[in-house]
């Protein structure tokens, strides 16, 4: 069957901020592929479908190089234009400090939020130069955090490995720019979702969901960025916003202890 819709990949689409970018991409008139490390991804394609667009599910491991290939492939296979890429997959260590923390668990985040990102770039920027502006708009999203601007004690590789996110997307951005392909970082703050408690901080001020920002606004503020071409975007409340324009006149140490204070556990 073919469709005239755009086409947008969100990896890491099947549940949480994913999920919701992938539900205002497909309310904004887009097909979707998304991916997801269970099965959650063929119930939440069914929902998506709802919507009155195409959805694409693939289920593989972000943390391998053929989980992400697969996925890409699966997309590539399609045989059609690729006009949006959210690059959200993502997951957290946290919850003790690095003296505790596991190893492999590190690693395997490691190989998720910074591996996996560039991997999967690598294949969306060659398929965006190779089909040219003629087939519709290319834009990027790669989904970093607040954790981008400050140290974070007690998911202490965590902070880092979005940092890295964000420095990657704004460097990509400018060489991408003369071509016409945006690329838009999102810096969500805490956020409603199962990311704390996948995250091992259940035991945290971050593991009560209540008073985090919205996962369906914090996605929306996401595709209005990336639509708008900007280069960046915190996700979020004015609190939220208003943290990170502290983070630009703080010292490291300063805003070391103010984040290990919210995320060390009790
Ligand atoms: N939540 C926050 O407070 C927050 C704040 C700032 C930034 N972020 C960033 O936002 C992004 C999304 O986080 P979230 O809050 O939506 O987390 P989440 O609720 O835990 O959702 C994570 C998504 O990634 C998928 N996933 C996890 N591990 C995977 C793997 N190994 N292989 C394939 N898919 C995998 C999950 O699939 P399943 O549905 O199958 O589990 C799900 O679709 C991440 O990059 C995170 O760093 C989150």
């Amino acid at each position: 069957m073919s469709t005239t819709r755009p086409l947008a990949l969100v990896s890491g689409g099947s549940s949480g901020i994913g999920y919701e970018l992938a539900r205002e991409l497909a309310e904004r008139g887009h097909d979707v592929a998304i991916s997801g490390q269970s099965d959650r991804v063929h119930a939440s394609a069914t929902e998506l479908g709802k919507l009155g667009v195409d959805v694409y599910p693939f289920r593989a491991d972000a943390a391998t190089y053929d989980g992400v290939e697969g996925f890409w492939r699966s997309v590539a296979g399609l045989g059609r234009p690729i006009n949006v890429a959210c690059l959200n997959v993502g997951v957290g260590v946290g919850g003790a400090s690095f003296l505790e923390t596991d190893l492999d668990a590190e690693l395997r985040m490691i190989a998720i939020n910074c591996t996996g990102t560039v991997h999967l770039a690598k294949r969306v920027v060659r398929a965006m130069h190779e089909q040219g502006p003629d087939h519709g708009e290319r834009r990027i999203l790669v989904v970093s955090s607040v954790s981008a601007t400050t140290p974070t004690p007690y998911e202490p590789v965590y902070g880092p490995t979005k940092a890295f996110g964000f420095s990657f997307a704004e460097s990509i951005r400018e060489e991408l720019r003369a071509e016409g392909i945006t690329v838009t970082a999102l810096l969500p703050g805490a956020t409603d979702s199962a990311f704390h408690h996948n995250a091992g901080m259940g035991d945290t001020r971050f593991g009560d969901n209540s008073w985090k920002n919205d996962r369906t606004e914090v996605a929306r503020q996401g595709i209005d960025a990336l639509f708008a071409g900007d280069d960046h975007v915190v996700g979020g409340d004015e609190a939220t916003k208003q943290q990170v324009v502290d983070h630009r006149s703080m010292s490291e140490p300063e805003k070391a202890a103010r984040q290990g204070a919210m995320a060390r556990p009790s």
